[in-house]
């Protein structure tokens, strides 16, 4: 299923986009669902018993899971389907996003007040020198960096890519994770709110609605996404700010935001670059503050197949950080820091989009729930929950 955009800046689609749309959504459900249940079997039944023979003992881990399937024919058509699926993901925006520049332009001056571009940030090149996850351009875009085109691609490719298990306007783990928090923590009440690596600010808006009296910045290096996120947030009537900065050096003083959220960003950042940003959230961090990131879930609270399930991207979807950031042990992660360890936080959220509300109401009474290997972080019409960590910083600094 394709998710008509709930917001101004959708385009306007052809008959044939809207076919086009709808069967690369299909296409990726199939795998996704279908072929991914017969890959399961056929480890099941014939990939794991074969590395049985030959190693006295099943795959111990993503390595060797992977190392076990690479030949087999089923693993084989899944993942060529699924990298034609993402490919075609793409291909059936691109000509849309080209018709609709003239109108992103004029949609631009409505965000403009929203929006804080810094020509000094330099695009990493873990942003710049590859397609992610097979997107032309990557955020950055191909064309003039200040062009509205590659917020434009990536909001209607998320329209297609998300089979429509993301919710209205793709901001599903935001509301989730807002919801979360603001129930779980009732006497936090941050005034100062930072999402990094925030790309259109689909998942940075949910906290203005949860908080709307704190002040909520999305900063990315991309300049074309925040242009387009600042013109999309002004169609929706949010007030959140947009503003150009490099998560790994923030121009922000010392010990001035309450609440630093990051949502799908550090599985697209190298380990050194995942220290700097903690660093730097430990340094502007007020004293109480929060950092919390929405992510993956860890390898090391996974089994083996499901681990790589997820690591597959890594391999096949140009996400050449996903399996290293996965390897680590985020309450490692935190500690290495300098947050204290007994301020560590871990849950597991349903989905709003999967299970409504009350599901996550009821998970913030409930016991904290673990990972579960098959559906947590995991794209797919069974449902979804998603895993968060982070830190409290220390009351007294
Ligand atoms: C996977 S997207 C994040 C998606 C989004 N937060 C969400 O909730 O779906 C990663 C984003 O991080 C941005 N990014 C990468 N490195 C960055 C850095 N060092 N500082 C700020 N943004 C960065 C990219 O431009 C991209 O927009």
């Amino acid at each position: 299923m394709v998710v008509a955009l709930n917001h101004a800046l959708q385009p306007e689609l052809s008959a044939e986009d809207v076919a086009r749309q709808r069967f690369v959504s299909g296409l990726r459900g199939f795998v996704l669902s279908d072929l991914a249940g017969d890959l399961r079997r056929a480890y099941d039944a014939r990939v794991a018993p074969r590395f049985q023979g030959v190693h006295g003992r099943l795959p111990a881990d993503g390595d060797e899971v992977h190392q076990a399937l690479r030949t087999d024919p089923t693993f084989k058509a899944y993942s060529s389907l699924r990298v034609t699926a993402q490919k075609m993901v793409w291909d059936s925006v691109t000509p849309v996003v080209a018709r609709q520049r003239a109108a992103l332009e004029t949609a631009a001056v409505a965000g403009a007040d929203r929006l804080k571009l810094d020509s000094t940030v330099k695009v990493p090149r873990s942003v710049s020198a590859i397609d992610v996850h097979f997107m032309p351009g990557s955020y950055s875009g191909e064309g003039a960096a200040e062009e509205m085109a590659p917020g434009a691609i990536y909001d209607q490719g998320f329209a297609v890519f998300s089979m429509g298990l993301m919710g209205d306007n793709f901001n599903d783990i935001g509301r989730s994770m807002a919801r979360y928090i603001s129930r779980k923590f009732p006497d936090f009440h941050p005034q100062r709110i930072l999402d990094l690596g925030c790309t259109i600010g689909h998942n940075t808006l949910p906290w203005k609605e949860a908080y709307p009296d704190a002040a909520v910045t999305g900063i990315d290096v991309a300049a074309g996404c925040l242009r387009y996120g600042a013109a999309r947030a002004a169609s929706q009537g949010v007030a959140v700010q947009f503003t150009q900065m490099n998560a790994e050096q923030l121009d922000l003083p010392d010990h001035s935001v309450d609440l630093v959220f990051s949502s799908m960003f550090l599985h697209e950042l190298s380990l050194k670059s995942i220290a700097r940003v903690f660093a730097e959230i430990r340094r502007v961090l007020r004293p109480g503050g929060l950092m919390l990131h929405m992510e993956l879930p860890p390898n090391t609270q996974m089994g083996a197949f499901e681990g790589f399930y997820l690591d597959w991207d890594c391999y096949y979807n140009v996400e050449p950080f996903y399996k290293a950031f996965r390897d680590q042990e985020p309450r490692e992660l935190c500690r290495k820091a300098g947050f204290a360890p007994q301020h560590y936080l871990q849950f597991v959220v349903p989905s709003i989009c999967s299970y409504g509300e009350s599901a996550v109401d009821a998970a913030v009474a409930a016991e904290e729930r673990e990972v579960n290997k098959e559906t947590t972080g995991r794209l797919s019409h069974g449902g979804i929950e998603w895993f968060g960590f982070g830190a409290w910083q220390d009351a007294a600094q």
